[in-house]
């Protein structure tokens, strides 16, 4: 029987012929978890990550930033990737193949994910022994489990000890420089700043094309709000956008289905510990939409504590459901608290507070202990600063009922006594408060969506590929082609043409061929127009424009043609609405 082909296997062969994607380092024999993006691929991505500027900067009035890709490892202990960025890995001890042993668990066992995650090595382990696993390769036994850290490790310079590391995500970027970037704004709260960028991951054996690399494109938006006033006022905007959600409290329950709720029920059941994650859920859900994925092929799914990224207090990821991989996850949404700022405060020394004025100034009286140097000096001698520490490291209260009936301070192991502090009354004014700024993180596989687009766009019709992409993601355009190659056709088709790329459109002209042919070739690759020049063009200016995905054509005016075709890859007009259908 003739194995039959998944919609991954003809994506991937139209991809490598046309130039969107296909593994790199061929002419070395490839290497898995590396892709190079080829002409058409690497324009649509950009046009995604453009989708991503628009919905989620330029209507917001966020920034983007870019930040370097290597950080030096103590940016990484600070934001728990050293400690918790590592997968359980296991050794076939016969052919010396490494994997991921929770995946094995899964694929050879059948054991659901959210089972997996919560496995330490010793539960892992006892699996492997007791389903008896074996390698898939050679069917040799395994060695111990143990932790793989997934960070690729460097040097930064000639210097052994001076480690670095490539970045997992974007993210951190922003947090290491977010005192700068707060000032740069002005001091706006709520505030976002996103970085697009290549980050790396050493994945230990991946097997799934675009879908998991070990250097890909992230999109990392960081929200930056005051957690005493966490309302969005944006809802409004959504409210009615409905999320199809996977909740963490069925699951435990085994039901994976997704319930369907609006943002405003997502936020009056609770369901969301901030009303800025429902926000930005309907936001990512618009975005892939907007990329051609159905909305019942999309789903959140709420994480288990043990399934979340350490920094996250709550997560949802974003699931499209692809032919050969099932549901995959191309965002995830999560509430990193004030978890990533914290760190890297305390590993700088650095503050990263913000500062909240009080609505009004108040004054109170407070009662503060100050050490009275030359007492403490003549009793403890080369002990003062030591006891002065001690004075500085206690509040003041506690001292104060600290006193014992034996007459002195029970704090530390010194005797300190009346005679050591003054105790005096301060007036403080109350002009606000400092506090660490929380963070909400929508953030996107930028190579995932690419892909998922491509399965979504992908269609056959009269036994050829049509690459349905939405138009505002099409890597081409437009296509400008004479009818036939003479009688003065070209010439005209090449004026239009550079009339075209003048008003800033991607533009390909092609005159090679019959025009069915070409026509077939520029549906291949996702064209959704085709301007075609022909002889009636020379008597009266007019041109036919050919629709993608239903091949009709209607004639217009080439003076018309900038402002229809503008007007038609911005959605704002349909293809009847440009001119009059020719009559076949
Ligand atoms: N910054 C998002 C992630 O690491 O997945």
């Amino acid at each position: 029987m003739m194995k039959s082909v998944d919609k991954f296997e003809k994506i991937s062969e139209l991809a490598r012929r046309r130039g969107f994607f296909w593994q790199s380092y061929e002419i070395y024999g490839g290497v898995s978890g590396f892709i190079s993006w080829g002409p058409f691929g690497a324009a649509m991505k950009r046009r995604i990550e453009d989708k991503f500027r628009d919905i989620f900067l330029r209507r917001l009035n966020f920034y983007e930033v870019e930040t370097p890709i290597i950080a030096p490892e103590r940016v990484f202990k600070a934001s728990g990737h050293i400690e918790h960025f590592k997968e359980p890995m296991v050794e076939c001890l016969k052919c010396k193949r490494k994997f991921r042993a929770d995946h094995l668990l899964q694929e050879l066992a059948g054991i659901a994910s959210q089972e997996t995650d919560r496995m330490g090595l010793q539960e892992i382990k006892h699996e492997i022994e007791v389903r008896k696993i074996k390698c898939p390769d050679c069917g040799g036994e395994f060695s111990e489990p143990r932790y793989f850290l997934t960070m690729f490790q460097t040097n930064i310079g000639p210097y052994s000890e001076s480690v670095g590391y490539g970045r997992p995500e974007a993210a951190q970027g922003i947090f290491v420089e977010f005192k700068r970037l707060y000032e740069q704004v002005r001091e706006r709260l709520p505030i976002g700043f996103a970085q697009i960028g290549h980050a790396l991951r050493n994945e230990i054996s991946p097997r799934q094309g675009p879908i998991r690399l070990r250097e890909f494109t992230i999109i990392d938006l960081e929200f930056f709000f005051d957690p005493e006033n966490p309302r969005c006022p944006l809802l409004s905007e959504v409210e009615d956008e409905k999320l199809r959600i996977v909740l963490a409290r069925n699951r435990l329950r085994g039901d994976e289905s997704p319930v369907e709720l609006t943002v405003k029920e997502v936020v009056a059941n609770g369901y969301v510990m901030v009303e800025w994650l429902a926000f930005f859920m309907a936001l990512g859900k618009r975005f892939v939409t907007s990329l051609g994925i159905p909305e019942d092929k999309q789903r959140f799914i709420e994480k288990h504590p043990w399934e979340r990224a350490h920094y996250s207090a709550q997560g949802f990821d974003q699931e499209v459901y692809l032919e050969r991989w099932g549901w995959v996850e191309v965002a995830g949404f999560n509430y990193r608290t004030d978890y990533d700022l914290k760190g890297h405060m305390m590993e700088s020394d650095v503050d990263m507070r913000v500062f909240k004025p009080s609505d009004k100034v108040t004054t109170r009286t407070e009662m503060r202990v100050k050490p009275k140097l030359q007492n403490i000096s003549r009793e403890f001698g080369e002990k003062t600063p030591e006891v002065v520490n001690l004075l500085k490291s206690v509040r003041s209260e506690d001292l104060i009922k600290s006193f014992n009936e034996k007459g002195f301070y029970e704090v530390g192991r010194l005797k300190i006594t009346p005679e050591h502090v003054e105790i005096v009354l301060e007036e403080v004014k109350d002009e606000g408060k400092r506090f660490i700024p929380h963070v909400i993180e929508p953030s996107f596989g930028s190579d995932r969506l690419t892909y998922a687009a491509l399965e979504y766009a992908y269609t056959i019709k009269d036994g050829r590929v049509v690459l349905k992409l939405p138009r505002d993601i099409a890597p081409v355009q437009i296509a400008v082609l004479p009818l036939v190659s003479r009688d003065g056709l070209p010439e005209k088709a090449r004026e239009i043409y550079k009339m075209l790329i003048d008003e800033g459109f991607t533009v390909e002209y092609d005159e090679s061929g019959y025009i069915g042919r070409r026509y077939a070739r520029f549906d291949e690759i996702g064209v959704p127009l085709c301007v075609t020049i022909d002889y009636q063009t020379l008597k009266d200016n007019t041109v036919t424009i050919r629709d993608r995905d239903t091949w009709r054509q209607i004639r217009v005016e080439i003076a018309r043609l900038p402002w229809l075709i503008y007007n038609y890859l911005r959605y704002k007009i349909n293809f009847e609405d440009m001119g009059p259908p020719i009559e076949k």
